[in-house]
């Protein structure tokens, strides 16, 4: 998505070895006009797939997934990473490990917001290891559901998200895909939409 590559490129830092920062527009501060446009890019996409349910993880996925919902015209449910006291019964729940952070975390969704009949997209702001999709899919498919896809806004492609996935055969559609950083630049490889 050449609108997306364009403001990486211009508002986007690169922190050490691995880490993009675009804090301006995507992971705290967030460009509603670009998320709009991620919307309608990854609905484009999926259009004629049938999708019921789009479905991330809190907190930076919220924003284009809710965006590609509303393209899509279904709901969106976002994965919660914090038990809530509200969230009494049939709560589906998987284990999330972060390299990044290095700590495991337990997610959770509430079973009655998915069913056997929902095809469900999956849509999250950054693809690096793929532990987050990994246990997005898991929540997902307890509840009877299928994964149609995993949309994701940047993809990290020098780590092993994508392979991982790939490897378990599901389909990933990126938006931009970083091939590497030289010297803190980005090297963008072809995208998928
Ligand atoms: P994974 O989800 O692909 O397995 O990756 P990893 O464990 O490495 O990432 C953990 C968190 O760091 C995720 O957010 C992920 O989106 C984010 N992240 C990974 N690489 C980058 C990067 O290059 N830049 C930025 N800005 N974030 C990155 P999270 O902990 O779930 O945080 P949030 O969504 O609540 O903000």
């Amino acid at each position: 998505m050449k609108l997306l590559e364009e403001r990486i490129l211009k508002d986007g830092h690169v922190l050490g070895e691995n880490i993009l920062k675009v804090d301006s527009f995507l992971t705290h501060q967030v460009d509603a006009n670009l998320m709009r446009e991620i919307g309608k890019a990854f609905a484009t996409y999926f259009k004629s797939t049938g999708i019921t349910k789009v479905v991330t993880i809190e907190a930076s996925g919220i924003a284009p997934a809710i965006y590609t919902a509303e393209a899509l015209g279904v709901p969106m449910i976002f994965a919660k990473k914090s038990k809530n006291i509200t969230m009494t019964e049939g709560i589906l729940t998987a284990e999330v490990y972060s390299f990044t952070k290095q700590v495991t975390s337990t997610i959770s969704i509430a079973g009655k917001f998915l069913n056997r009949q929902d095809k469900v997209l999956i849509i999250d702001d950054f693809l690096a290891n793929g532990q987050a999709a990994k246990g997005l899919i898991e929540i997902i498919e307890q509840s009877g559901a299928s994964v149609e896809a995993i949309g994701i806004v940047i993809e990290k492609s020098f780590q092993e998200g994508r392979k991982l996935l790939e490897e378990d055969k599901r389909k990933v559609v990126s938006l931009a895909r970083i091939q590497k950083f030289e010297n803190r630049k980005i090297v963008f490889m072809e995208a998928d939409a």
